[in-house]
Order: C-alpha cells, then sequence, then structure tokens
C-alpha cells in the first residue's frame, strides 16, 4: 500500500478565516491524510480541541497514525460529515472545514478505481462499506438515466452517444474496469487533440453519483451549521461547479437581511430580518499562482467561509 500523502489547499486562507485558538472547540469534515486537521490543532495549541471526521477507512488510519501526537485533543470518527450533528453539541463549535471531494491517495491508488489513467476495478466508494460502486450503475442503470447523470454531473455534452456505447458493450460482457470504460468513452468520442480525456467528466460524474456528493454536500452544510456557535466559522473548499453552486447558495440565503415567502425571490415577497451570516468574502477564494504552480490539483480549488451571526 502506498503512502497516504495529501497536500492541504489553501492551507493559509483556511486558518486565517477559522482563527484556530487555544480552549476552542473545531471540527475537520473530511480530514483526508490530515494536513488541515493538523494546522488547525497547532495553531489552537496548548488545549483547542478537534472532532474530526471521514468516511473513507485508509484516511481515518492515516490521520489517526499523523495526529495521534495531539492525543486527546483529538476525536476522530471514521463517518459522514452529515452524521457531525448526532456526535456534537448544538451551537457548540467553534469553526467547522469541510474540504470536499477525493484526497490525492484515492486519486493515485488504481485499486480504488477513481482514474481513468490506471487500471482498477471500477469502484469510485470513498466508503467501502456502502453496498453500491461505479461497477453497479455502469452495468446496472438504463441507458437515460446513464446520460442525466453524465450530463447533470459531469457537464458531459454527448452524455446520451456516451450511454449508448456503454449499454452495447456491456450487452456483450459486463464491465469491470476503469480502462474498460475509458476506452468505450474514447472510442464514442475521439480525442482529436483535446487537452482533456474524454471520460473525465463521465469519471466525475460516476464518481459524484456513487457517493452521492451532491446530497452529502447539502446535509453537511445543514449539520455544520447546527453545531457551530454565533461568531464561529464555517470554512468550504470546493473543486467544482456543482458543488460551489451549493455551498453559495446556501451562504447566500444565510447572509442576506430578508427571508422569501414561497421561496421565491421577488422583492415583493421579501420579509426583512436580520441577516444570520456574514459572508468573510463575497467572491470565493482561489489558490495564488505559487500554490498552483507547487500543487497543480488546487487549481480548482475555491473557498467559501462565513461567520454565524
Ligand atoms: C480533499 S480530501 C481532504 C484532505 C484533508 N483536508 C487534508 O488536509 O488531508 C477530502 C476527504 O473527504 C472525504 N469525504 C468525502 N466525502 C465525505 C463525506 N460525505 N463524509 C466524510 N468524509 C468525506 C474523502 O474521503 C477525503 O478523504
Amino acid at each position: 500500500m502506498t503512502e497516504f500523502i495529501h497536500e492541504p489547499v489553501l492551507l493559509e486562507e483556511v486558518l486565517s478565516a477559522l482563527q484556530p485558538a487555544t480552549g476552542r472547540l473545531y471540527v475537520d469534515g473530511t480530514v483526508g491524510g490530515g494536513g488541515h486537521a493538523e494546522a488547525i490543532l497547532e495553531a489552537s495549541g496548548p488545549d483547542g480541541r478537534l472532532v474530526a471526521f471521514d468516511c473513507d477507512d485508509r484516511a481515518v488510519a492515516a490521520a489517526a497514525q499523523r495526529l495521534a501526537k495531539f492525543g486527546e485533543r483529538l476525536e476522530l470518527h471514521r463517518s459522514s460529515f452529515a452524521e457531525m450533528a448526532k456526535r456534537l453539541t448544538k451551537s457548540s463549535c467553534d469553526g467547522v472545514l469541510l474540504d470536499l471531494g477525493v484526497s490525492s491517495p484515492q486519486l493515485d491508488e488504481a485499486e480504488r478505481g477513481f482514474s481513468f489513467q490506471a487500471e482498477g476495478p471500477l469502484d469510485m466508494r470513498m466508503d467501502r462499506r456502502q453496498p453500491v460502486n461505479a461497477a453497479q450503475l455502469v452495468n446496472e442503470l438504463e441507458a437515460g438515466e446513464l446520460a442525466r447523470i453524465f450530463w447533470e454531473l459531469g457537464g458531459e455534452r454527448r452524455s446520451r452517444r456516451i450511454a449508448r456505447a456503454i449499454v452495447e458493450q456491456r450487452d456483450m460482457q459486463r464491465l469491470e474496469t476503469t480502462t474498460q470504460l475509458a476506452d468505450i468513452v474514447e472510442r464514442a468520442c475521439p480525442r482529436r487533440g483535446a487537452r482533456t480525456h474524454p471520460a473525465t467528466g463521465v469519471f466525475q460524474a460516476l464518481r459524484m453519483a456513487v457517493n452521492d456528493e451532491l446530497g452529502q454536500v447539502q446535509a453537511g452544510l445543514d449539520a455544520a451549521w447546527s453545531v457551530l456557535k454565533p461568531g464561529g466559522c464555517l470554512a468550504v473548499i470546493t473543486f467544482h461547479s456543482g458543488e460551489d453552486r451549493l455551498v453559495k447558495q446556501f451562504s447566500r440565503c444565510l447572509a442576506r437581511p430578508y427571508t422569501v415567502r414561497g421561496g421565491v425571490d421577488v422583492p415583493e415577497l421579501r420579509e426583512p430580518r436580520e441577516p444570520l451570516a456574514r459572508e468573510l468574502s463575497r467572491k470565493a477564494v482561489k489558490p495564488g499562482a505559487a500554490e498552483q504552480e507547487r500543487n497543480p490539483r488546487s487549481r480548482s480549488a475555491q473557498l467559501r467561509a462565513l461567520e454565524k451571526m
């Protein structure tokens, strides 16, 4: 098994948003290799505490090893961040971090099946206790449903063509590996000089569907908000537009000085109220040139942070 190395993205920016301090309680909903967690625990010494979650067994094992030096200041759970409200008291936390998506080790380990660049099983589960994997979706969903997933979650314009090609192939032989799938997509949609592999959107979409990532983000935002105390900060790092849209919408709704009757935001239906949150910056914060150069995987990262009022 390879070493678990993941470089935390936007680290300075996350610390500047959370302002970790001694005696306080923080949550890392996506502990991964423990990079952000370690920095939060160091900055909140000598007795700040961190409750950390990850649904990936390997991430939890790696984080436990890296963070063992903090002893009882750390509480680690192998669980979804959507469950945090079950483990923490309402309005008890000073800061919550969600660093969404996959970690570098998940992408780099062929046997996890996240990448089309290496031969591996079509798995893509972050939590390997869950029953549904990518092979099941690819082999069992109807063509129309596959096309919808590729279009809605992967932004794939040739979604129907790809779904048809998959169904034709699986009728002859069950699809088991990442490279089988990548080859089918490439044959259906030849690369013709494009820089990105034609299967990029399909792999992203399948990963998001297998792990119900958008559902998890929404549930995680709600859970994080309920455990935060007034004055506490929620910091969320996203890696694609679907996730960022949810976070932006969540944050805008809380930060506006009114509610809307019926859910449609038109001036006639607005009812004034005090804002429930303050956005730390109106625009999402992106990695600077130096970080992007040092860590190319940080390029699509965006941080939004908001303070609970
Ligand atoms: C980008 S990595 C986090 C890296 C981490 N901040 C670090 O410094 O090493 C994202 C992590 O979130 C985890 N994850 C994704 N969805 C999750 C969920 N719904 N609940 C808990 N963990 C999740 C993944 O397993 C992965 O380890």
